[in-house]
């Protein structure tokens, strides 16, 4: 398959676009990834010369239609994904997460090239702390912050490409990723980084808001699942039933780096701050037959803290800059 992966220099793209080097050594892979701060081509390096690197903007009509001729499918990950950026400049997020997603949806539909589009469950709003109600393929988007309302503009973008030309394109909504790759701004990775340079870990409000961990290779094991198997036209939600309060999986960070549960302060909460995100992750396993391999939620963590702990230099340029953002807001 010549595959393009939009977004490819970015925390799971990358990890995607190895998992196909590994074990899809007869794939042609190209990353359209505009390198953005968020992207980098170390993320990359393992792979380097099993794929091709193009430096570009998504948005930018004519790289795009040019790549998107040349394949048989496209991945699109890229995307600006961090609340809290989103909340202090709205943007770029409506710069790529839409216009970005228009002129990919544009390109597939004139070359008739298959698409799998890559969403968030924050599309659909938050769920009340105090129930068991998880979000289906029907729940009604509800996006509360600008980077969800781009995305979920995204999605609706995708549906009505669907409908109206016939792309052959299909949608997935996962929950929250952990692994290897993941920028330092992000809340696990931000805690194991400021144990690691002995600042202190910083958590949000009182720390009650709930979210569903996803290992990375899972989400990409089901976005692979859907490109080959999914039905065009169809939404698949992805999830590792892993719902854990932010406090509890900092002090899961504090006990596997060996400090006191309490060591952590807690900083000026976020704007709207979504309570809870929850997964039915049903019919993707029923469907496609797809299951997380990483259901050891403190193993995976470890693996992961062991990561950032062996690969400095990936995140070490990073850190500094992230954490002075996060000053100036009182976080
Ligand atoms: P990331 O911020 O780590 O990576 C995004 C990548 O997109 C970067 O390499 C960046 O350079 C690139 N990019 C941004 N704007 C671009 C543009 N205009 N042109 C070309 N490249 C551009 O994000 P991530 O966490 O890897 O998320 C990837 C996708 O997965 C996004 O669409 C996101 O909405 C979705 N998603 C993320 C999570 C999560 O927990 N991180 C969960 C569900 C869905
Ligand atoms: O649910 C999927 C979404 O998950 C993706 O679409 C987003 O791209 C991705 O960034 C993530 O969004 P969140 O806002 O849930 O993730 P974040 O890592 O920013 O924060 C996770 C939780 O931790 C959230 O409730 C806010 C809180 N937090 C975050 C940071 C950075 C803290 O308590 N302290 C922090 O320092």
């Amino acid at each position: 398959m010549r595959l393009l992966v939009t977004g490819g220099a970015g925390f799971i793209g990358a990890n995607f676009v190895h998992m196909c080097v590994r074990d899809h050594p007869q794939d042609e892979i190209t990353v359209l990834d505009s390198l953005s701060y968020a992207g980098s081509r170390e993320s990359l390096a393992p792979v380097a010369d099993a794929i091709t690197l193009v430096q570009g903007d998504v948005a930018d009509a004519g790289v795009v239609d040019e790549l998107v001729a040349g394949s048989d499918a496209v991945v699109h990950f890229a995307a600006e994904t961090h609340v809290d950026n989103a909340l202090a400049n709205p943007k770029p997020f409506l710069h790529s997460n839409v216009i970005g997603t228009y002129t990919v949806l544009e390109a597939v539909r004139h070359h008739d090239v298959r698409l799998h589009h890559i969403s968030t469950d924050e599309v659909y709003g938050d769920l009340p702390l105090d129930t068991d109600d998880r979000f289906t393929e029907s729940t009604p988007y509800n996006p509360s912050s600008p980077y969800s309302s781009t995305k979920a503009a995204s999605d609706l973008l995708v549906r009505a490409w669907v409908r109206s030309f016939g792309v052959r394109a299909t949608i997935s909504n996962c929950s929250n990723n952990y692994g290897p790759y993941q920028h330092v701004e992000k809340f696990i990775p931000r805690q194991i980084t400021n144990i690691l340079t002995g600042r202190t870990p910083k958590l949000y409000g009182a720390g009650a808001n709930v979210r569903d961990w996803i290992h990375v290779e899972d989400h990409n094991t089901a976005a692979r699942a859907i490109l080959e198997r999914g039905e065009p036209g169809r939404t698949y939600l992805i999830g590792a039933s892993n719902e854990r309060t932010n406090l509890a999986v900092l002090q899961s960070i504090l006990a596997a780096m060996g400090r006191e549960p309490t060591d952590f302060e807690h900083v000026t909460d976020r704007a709207g701050h979504d309570l809870r995100y929850a997964i039915d992750p049903s019919a993707i396993r029923d469907e496609l037959g797809w299951r997380p391999a990483h259901a050891d939620f403190p193993a995976a963590l470890s693996a992961t803290i062991d990561w950032y702990r062996d690969n400095e230099a990936w995140w070490a340029p990073l850190k500094d800059a992230v954490e002075d953002e996060y000053r100036k807001r009182g976080q």
